[in-house]
């Protein structure tokens, strides 16, 4: 009989569901998969007022599949600028809906242009969003030039969130995909307040994957995929047990077009297989044990949400990514793509 495990039914704390009919196609596989997620806001036009989050929520929802419109609860997140205001916060907190503020230092992603130049330029709004218990998340990366694209995590925990930890002490703050040993040490070893997701690309592979006999865009993301001693450290966080480490998928599709050109975006696509990806890795670390607490307990604890009542079901049976998903009217390539994944993931109530 094929290996079987049950777990409550695991929340994304980090995805990407763009907007109008790219949503319409990428937004099953999350409800199918999640519980909850928590929406990035990063849209072409981002996310910066709370009137703008609760007219995108209700895209959302409406863009659900009527099968799973009970299943899935879309988190939505504001877009941190140099000009957000206290006020906005208490908007935001108030309305019951937005979980959380997201931080894009300026120029370090996709739609990021809008973020903030200089954190000091939010000391005000960080002080409301403190004081109303709204979580900062954290794209942390320094966006300096002359910084190695590999060391921009480590230098933003160094200059930039490192003091923030200490000026806003009650602050929660979710440093998000992490991918460096570095962020899984200072993680470990900050106070209760702070908090890091981890994708399944970051624990599955490392830099190499890119570079693997010739250049393979669909491998590459933000924060960029880093050295092996880096992901076996990724895997001991996630595995740890330890409450501070949770998943978020980062999942994040762009069309194949523009992966496979001379300027290829940032993103890889796993929502069609999130929850086995994580589970192929905590298999190999041997600590299934742990999966649930990863998946389905820590995020919810943090972001001070009730726990899910239905229950995922995980065999062991091996099944193929198709080499391509329709994304609007074009096509994405998922992780994976013609490769085999070994589980398989059912929802039950
Ligand atoms: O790889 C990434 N893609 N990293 C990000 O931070 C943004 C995301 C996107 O929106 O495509
Ligand atoms: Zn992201």
């Amino acid at each position: 009989m094929s290996q079987t495990l049950r777990i409550i039914r695991p929340d994304d704390f980090h995805l990407h569901l763009r907007d109008d009919a790219q949503m319409q196609s990428v937004l099953p596989f999350s409800a199918t998969q999640f519980a909850r997620a928590i929406v990035m806001p990063n849209l072409k036009t981002p996310v910066t007022t709370t009137t703008m989050a609760l007219a995108y929520r209700q895209r959302i929802l409406t863009a659900l599949p009527d099968k799973l419109k009970k299943d899935f609860e879309p988190l939505m997140t504001l877009y941190l600028t140099d000009n957000t205001t206290p006020d906005e916060i208490k908007h935001a907190k108030n309305c019951g809906f937005i979980h959380g503020v997201k931080l894009y230092p300026a120029g370090a992603t996709t739609h990021s242009d809008a973020g903030v130049t200089d954190i000091k330029h939010c000391y005000a709004t960080l002080e409301a969003m403190e004081a109303n218990s709204l979580p900062l998340l954290i794209h942390g990366e320094v966006t300096d030039p002359d910084i190695d694209l590999f060391d921009r995590e480590k230098i933003f925990i160094d200059r930039v969130l490192e003091p923030l930890v200490r000026r806003f002490p009650k602050l929660r703050i979710v440093l998000e995909h992490i991918t460096t040993e570095d962020a899984a040490a200072f993680v470990t070893s900050a106070p209760d307040t702070v908090a890091a997701t981890i994708t399944a690309h970051h624990l599955h592979y490392n830099r190499n994957a890119i570079f693997q006999n010739g250049i393979r865009p669909h491998y590459y993301c933000l924060p960029v995929l880093k050295r092996e001693r880096h992901r076996q450290a990724l895997i001991k966080a996630a595995t740890s047990g330890n409450a501070k480490f949770f998943l978020g998928t980062d999942s994040a599709p762009h069309t194949q077009s523009m992966k496979e050109t001379a300027c290829g975006c940032a993103g890889i696509f796993t929502a069609h297989a999130a929850v086995e990806l994580y589970t192929e890795i905590f298999e190999q670390a041997n600590a299934l044990d742990k999966l649930e607490a990863f998946t389905s307990i820590n995020g919810a604890v943090f972001y001070q949400l009730p726990r899910n009542k239905t229950v995922t079901t995980l065999r062991k049976e091996p099944w193929r990514v198709p080499e391509t998903i329709s994304y609007a009217s074009e096509t994405l390539v998922p992780l994976r793509a013609g490769e085999i994944v070994h589980w398989k993931a059912t929802s039950t109530p």
